[in-house]
């Protein structure tokens, strides 16, 4: 073995390590709870045959696939989306919509590495499914601030852009481009910013649309007002009213300053047909926090019933990063309750008795493997953030009673192992 270092792309988690990611899972996971979602798992492996695309999207070329000792063709999920369909598909007729499913799972993608884009990342997805409203875009968009908040970050910090691929629809049929290169464009216009602006309008000129018609694409994704897009589409389009009432619902939910319109959002997966978002750092340093839209036709494509859908997918690496550029990284040191210690083997009993009354009474303790001298001891449940230590020796053994230092300024106090527990179990 040459490297230790795990494959390229892929992460390990170090006990410190795991302990930031622990925290992000648990703001993920207490805001999915707090906005009534139910949580659910699926398997990291999906059959080919589910994931395969044959849209063009980026994603179809970064699966990780392989077949396995029956010939079955499978691969690592890129994203949760298609299993999630899948779920529901299963059991269409037996379960009660409007859903709302949260999940926090491994994706890999076999992407080119840039900052913030890695070949395995954890994914927390919310979608709705069975709701027509835009209530539910409000819904999981407001559950994504909620939860960027929580982990301690502000309007200044972060946007969620706000566009519609059924408003871009309506403006390219206005504008005569044929409805059959609207997939294709989307799918190139979303890799502006990746690509040069020129060759994204050589990949529309090879899609088959006219000069004009390139340059009519790019004013229509300058737009940046409602108002330029109601001037463009019609004041009476239904795709627009739908963004309007997004950004009214945003007032009473709480988090309409976070919310920018922005048409040239437009996402690079195939199965979106309304409104789209990406939440972005206000720096501008970062690739998008999370994105998701409405996807109104996936389920029927897949063979089941037709169904609107919302949701999105929100990673955990560009967010650390966006933290850590802020100063706000969630404290990870570690904390345990208590750290026993003995001096020598006749004082071990007491020492595990008094470990065995911490656990019972719900709360952590770290005991010594073996007899170690005090100054170590203490040392080391300095290292293992003890909020308390205990240390047992032959004094201790022969009173039957031992001190118990918290381990800031305040006055140790002594106890039998019997007041000990009756302590325990009391009050904090
Ligand atoms: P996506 O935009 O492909 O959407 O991914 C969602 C989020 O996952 C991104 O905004 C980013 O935070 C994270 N992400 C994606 N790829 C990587 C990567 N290679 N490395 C690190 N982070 C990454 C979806 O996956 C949709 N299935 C979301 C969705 C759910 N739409 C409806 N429901």
């Amino acid at each position: 073995m040459t490297t230790f270092a795990p494959p390229r792309g892929m992460r390990d988690f170090y006990p410190e390590d795991f302990r930031a990611r622990d925290a992000l899972f648990s703001a993920w996971r207490e805001t999915a709870r707090l906005h009534g979602f139910e949580e659910y798992d699926a398997p990291v492996v999906e059959t080919m045959e589910l994931l395969e695309r044959k849209a063009g999207e980026e994603i179809s070329d970064q699966i990780y696939t392989f077949v396995d000792k029956s010939d079955r063709r499978l691969a690592l999920r890129p994203e949760l989306t298609p299993s999630l369909a899948r779920m529901i598909i299963a059991r269409q007729g037996a379960l009660s919509f409007p859903l709302k499913w949260s999940a926090i799972g491994q994706c890999f993608r076999y992407e080119r590495m840039t900052r913030g884009r890695k070949r395995e990342h954890y994914q927390w997805n919310l979608d709705i499914v069975g709701e027509e409203s835009v209530l539910a875009e409000a819904e999981v968009i407001g559950a994504a601030v909620a939860a960027l908040r929580r982990l301690g970050l502000s309007a200044n910090e972060f946007q969620v852009r706000v566009g519609s691929r059924a408003v871009l629809a309506e403006l390219f049929a206005r504008s005569g481009i044929g409805q059959e290169h609207f997939m294709a464009c989307c799918l190139a216009l979303d890799k502006r910013g990746k690509i040069s602006d020129d060759e994204v309008a050589r990949l529309l000129e090879e899609e088959g649309l006219a000069t004009r018609d390139i340059e009519r694409v790019f004013e229509l994704l300058a737009i940046t007002t409602l108002d330029q897009a109601a001037a463009a589409v019609g004041a009476d389009s239904a795709a627009l009213a739908q963004i309007r009432e997004l950004f009214s619902l945003a007032g009473p939910l709480g988090f309409a300053p976070f919310l920018t319109f922005d048409l040239a959002v437009i996402r690079g997966l195939g199965y979106y047909t309304g409104i789209v978002f990406e939440a972005f750092d206000t720096a501008g340093k970062l690739r998008a926090i999370f994105g998701g839209g409405r996807y109104d036709s996936l389920l029927s494509n897949l063979g089941g019933q037709k169904m609107p859908c919302v949701g999105l997918g929100f990673g955990d690496v560009v967010v650390m990063e966006l933290l850590a550029d802020c100063g706000k990284l969630p404290a990870t040191a570690r904390r345990v309750d208590f750290a026993i210690g003995f001096m020598d083997d006749p004082s071990r009993d007491l020492a595990l008795r008094a470990a065995l009354a911490v656990r019972a009474a719900g709360k952590s303790c770290d005991l010594a493997l073996a007899a170690e001298k005090p100054k170590k001891f203490f040392a080391r449940a300095d290292r293992a953030g003890a909020l308390h230590a205990i240390y047992i020796g032959p004094d201790e053994v022969q009173s039957g009673t031992f001190s118990i230092k918290p381990m800031d300024d305040r006055r140790p106090w002594t106890a039998s192992l019997d007041s000990f527990a009756e302590r325990l179990a009391g009050p904090a």
